[in-house]
C-alpha cells in the first residue's frame, strides 16, 4: 500500500510540474499527499444531497486550520434554503454549473467578532487600517483551502466560486452580512458525477525561490508551460475572440491576459468600504 502512495503520489507531480521534486517518498503521508497532489477542481455534480452530519463535520474539520493569531477571523455560511440558493445562484452570470452543486457555502472574513471584543472588553481597537481586511481575507481563504482538502479526502468534489462577489452588495443584502463580515469566496460542493479537472501548474523554477525572490524573466519558463499545458489540457474556448481573434498557439498565459484585459469586480473595494474597512 505505501508503495502505491508513493507511486500515486509521484504520478500526480509529474503530471503537475514540468521539473516535479525528485526527492525520495516520504516515510508517512504519502497517501495523503498523493489526494492532496492529485486533486482537481469539480464542477459537475450528482444530485445526490450531502449527508448534513458530514457537511457539519467538514466545517469542522475546516475550522480546526490555522487563525492569524488565533483571531478566528472566518466563518462559513451554508445556504440551505432553496430560494434564497436560488438568488444566490442568480448572481452568478455565466457561471452556470454552480447551480447545479447540492451544496453552496459562503466564507466570508468577519472582522465583525473582534470590534465586538473590543467593545465588550472596553479596550480600544486601533487596527482600523488595512491589516483588519487583509487577517479576516487570510483567514478565510485558508479555511477554504482546509476545506478542500478535507471534502476531497472523503470523495466529495468541489470548486470555489468568486463569481459570488460579482455583486457583492446584492449578495451580502441577501445573506444579512452585517458590517465587517464580507464574502471571500463561495464553494461549490457534492458528490462528483465525472472526473475532477486536473490543471498542470507553472515549473518550480518560477514558483519556488530560496533566500531572494530574484529579478529573473520567466518568460521562457511560462512559455514552455503554456506548450506543455496546451498539448495536455487545451482550452475548450477563447476569451473575447470579437476583440483578440483566435489565437492558434492559445495557451495560459494568453488565457490570463485576455481575462484581465477587462474589468472584474472593479466595484469590491467600494463595497469593502461601505462595509466600514479604512483600508489605508
Ligand atoms: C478563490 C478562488 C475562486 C475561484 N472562483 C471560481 C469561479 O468563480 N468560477 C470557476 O469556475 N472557478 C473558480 N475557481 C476555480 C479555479 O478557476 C480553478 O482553480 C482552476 O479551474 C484550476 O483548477 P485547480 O486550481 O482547482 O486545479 C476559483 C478558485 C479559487 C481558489
Amino acid at each position: 500500500m505505501p508503495q502505491d502512495a508513493d507511486a500515486k503520489l509521484r504520478c500526480a507531480l509529474e503530471r503537475r510540474f514540468a521539473d516535479p521534486p525528485g526527492a525520495a517518498p516520504p516515510a508517512q503521508g504519502a497517501e495523503t499527499l498523493a489526494g492532496m497532489a492529485a486533486r482537481g477542481a469539480q464542477r459537475v455534480f450528482a444530485t445526490q444531497p450531502l449527508d448534513e452530519g458530514l457537511l457539519r463535520l467538514l466545517c469542522a474539520v475546516a475550522l480546526s486550520s490555522p487563525t492569524k493569531s488565533d483571531l478566528q477571523q472566518r466563518d462559513i455560511l451554508r445556504i440551505s434554503d432553496p430560494e434564497l440558493r436560488r438568488a444566490v445562484d442568480g448572481l452568478l452570470g455565466d457561471q452556470t454549473w454552480a447551480a447545479g452543486a447540492p451544496e453552496l457555502l459562503i466564507f466570508c472574513g468577519n472582522n465583525r467578532r473582534q470590534r465586538q471584543l473590543h467593545a465588550w472588553r472596553g479596550r480600544p481597537f486601533v487596527n482600523d487600517h488595512l491589516d483588519a481586511f487583509f487577517n479576516a481575507s487570510v483567514d478565510a481563504a485558508i479555511a477554504l483551502g482546509a476545506f478542500v482538502t478535507a471534502a476531497e479526502a472523503v470523495g466529495l468534489g468541489c470548486c470555489p466560486v468568486s463569481a459570488v462577489r460579482n455583486h457583492a452588495q446584492r449578495l451580502s443584502d441577501l445573506l444579512e452580512l452585517p458590517e465587517h463580515v464580507f464574502p471571500v469566496a463561495g464553494l461549490a460542493l457534492g458528490w462528483p458525477a465525472g472526473p475532477a479537472e486536473i490543471s498542470q501548474r507553472l515549473p518550480l523554477a518560477v514558483t519556488l525561490h530560496e533566500n531572494r525572490f530574484g529579478s529573473g524573466d520567466p518568460r521562457a519558463e511560462v512559455e514552455a508551460y503554456d506548450r506543455a499545458r496546451a498539448a495536455a489540457q487545451p482550452y475548450a474556448k477563447q476569451r473575447f475572440t470579437g476583440d483578440y481573434g483566435e489565437a492558434p498557439d492559445y495557451g495560459w498565459s494568453e488565457d490570463k491576459a485576455r481575462q484581465y484585459s477587462k474589468p472584474e469586480r472593479a466595484d469590491f473595494g467600494a463595497f469593502v468600504r461601505a462595509k466600514g474597512f479604512r483600508l489605508d
